[in-house]
């Protein structure tokens, strides 16, 4: 190891002065909720994943909801989604009263297996949520299908995976209903938001409504038609969006480089297995660098020396079943998912952003080498 300690953040935006100009120009106008902005984001936003409508919304999670409230789970209901996940794909339906049904996850693409989906269908099945998880696409067509086949609702959780792509085309412009979220850490951001995007034009009056108090198309400000929320996103936020938009094509391609030069960096290590690689069907858009340690080796103690050396990391992600809240609400416990529990044991998020430097990622790559 050098001498000098670096501080390495786990992630980081990158935000540059076009996004300033927009956030002010926005600040400047005095028009500060619903504006143009919005209008603007969603259409640059619907065109760059290929589909029709789009909702710009507060979050990830109320997009996820909003979809839940939509698609009628509730009571009664179980719906089906993947323990490997951030607790929002769980959790966006559990709102409305429905019971989580977890499906194991395929060891390889860390998603939801087709098979153990099929196998988890009861009469009460009425949903699955499946998540694009660490930006690599689901296994849409056959999710689809079981769909079809048994009459249920679809959400594709893509929170992680704007710009990635399922056999040849973007994520969202393939049908279903997908739900995208910019927090800081992902590969564009606005502060908090999140998008929907449909292929329906009811869905998304629907949307439209629902994020902004029920109210009704062309009906007054006190006019409620539905029972709905505040989820709206504001027009300095959607501001923000349109600035990463328009770089967005450069912010991909930065981090599939950073991703690149981590394979390089990390190849050959003992002890470590690397993100799965794209292949025909797959193209994964570079959310998180997740890296897999070795059945003998001790994560806490990894964790612990790369934090000694200024590396950031995080341990990506706890299985949704085992989280305290599920255990106490439906008596999950340690088995129900091993592969999924398997991999929140072992997995590992390193520093990764779109301006991360090949000189840290060297110092991340030697750090870690030395705790293996
Ligand atoms: C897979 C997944 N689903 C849902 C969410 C929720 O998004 P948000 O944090 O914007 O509510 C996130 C992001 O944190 C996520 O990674």
């Amino acid at each position: 190891m050098s001498l000098e300690t670096r501080n390495i953040p786990l992630s980081s935006p990158y935000l540059d002065e076009r996004d300033e100009e927009l956030v002010l120009e926005v600040l400047r106008s005095g028009r500060l909720s619903l504006g143009p902005a919005i209008d603007r984001f969603e259409q640059l936003f619907a065109e760059k994943v290929g589909a029709p409508y789009a909702a710009a919304v507060s979050s990830g999670t109320s997009g996820l909801h909003l979809l839940s409230v939509i698609g009628g789970l509730g009571e009664g209901d179980e719906v089906i989604t993947s323990p490997y996940s951030f607790v929002a794909s769980a959790n966006c339906f559990v709102y409305e009263g429905a019971t989580p049904v977890f499906a194991d996850v395929d060891a390889r693409t860390m998603n939801l297996d087709p098979a153990a989906v099929e196998a988890a269908i009861t009469p009460r099945t009425k949903g699955i949520v499946a998540v694009d998880i660490f930006g690599y696409p689901c296994e849409l067509d056959p999710l689809r299908e079981l769909c079809e086949r048994h009459g249920l609702v679809l959400i594709q959780d893509a929170c992680e995976a704007l710009g990635a792509e399922y056999k040849g085309r973007p994520v969202g412009s393939h049908g279903a209903d997908a739900v995208f979220a910019f927090y800081p850490n992902k590969q564009m951001t606005t502060g908090e938001g999140g998008i929907v995007t449909t292929h329906s034009e009811e869905t998304w009056k629907a949307l439209v409504s629902l994020r902004n108090q029920g109210r009704a198309d062309g009906g007054g400000w006190l006019d409620h038609a539905r029972l709905g929320f505040n989820y709206r996103i504001d027009d300095v936020r959607a501001a923000l969006g349109i600035g990463q938009i328009e770089k967005l094509d450069t912010i991909l391609s930065l981090r599939q480089a950073a991703a690149a030069r981590y394979g390089e960096l990390l190849a050959g290590l003992d002890g470590l297995e690397l993100p799965l690689a794209d292949d025909a069907d797959h193209v994964r858009s570079w959310f998180v660098y997740v890296v897999t340690l070795g059945q003998g080796v001790d994560r806490e103690r990894v964790i612990d020396e790369l934090a000694r050396q200024g590396v950031a990391t995080s341990r990506y992600l706890p299985s949704i079943h085992l989280q305290a809240y599920m255990r106490e609400r439906y008596g999950f416990s340690e088995g129900l998912c091993p592969v999924s529990e398997d991999l929140s044991r072992r997995t590992l998020a390193l520093p990764f952003f779109t301006a991360i430097g090949e000189d840290d990622q060297r110092y991340v790559a030697e750090a870690l080498a030395a705790a293996l």
